[in-house]
């Protein structure tokens, strides 16, 4: 049901300092800081030939990612997100199968304005999944 990896979501303490890291060390093509408040976040996109990887960081009272900073003062891998061809169908398909969904369930436009869900990382081996329709 799960089609190609679509990003690799990382939060970093300081996002300035991890786009440096990403393109002039290692080598990225990297976009500049996009403030998303809507999502509580600032991004920093990494263009990798097969995939991204989003570099956050809080923004903003409510962010969803300010607890994670917290527990993870040097930053960490956040979630990962696989893409699905209908969003709908795939979220039916796996809570049929016992796996939960975060929030009220109903999938919800992310940053890149494609609909995401996100499933709970305790039926995942400890991995937070976003799951979003390409
Ligand atoms: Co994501």
């Amino acid at each position: 049901m799960i089609g190609r990896l679509n990003h690799v979501a990382i939060v970093v303490p300081n996002l300035a300092a991890a786009r440096l890291m990403y393109h002039e060390v290692l080598g990225a093509e990297v976009s500049e800081i996009v403030a998303l408040p809507a999502h509580g976040v600032s991004i920093v996109f990494v263009d990798l030939p097969n995939a991204r990887i989003e570099l956050l960081h809080p923004l903003g009272e409510d962010s969803p990612v300010a607890a994670f900073l917290e527990r993870n003062a040097a930053g960490g891998m956040h979630h990962v997100c696989y893409e699905v061809a209908d969003i709908a169908a795939a979220r039916d398909n796996l809570v049929a199968q016992g796996l939960r969904i975060l929030g009220d369930g109903e999938p919800h436009l992310g940053a890149h304005d494609k609909p995401v869900l996100f499933l709970h990382p305790k039926d995942l081996h400890g991995t937070l999944v976003e799951i979003e329709q390409a």
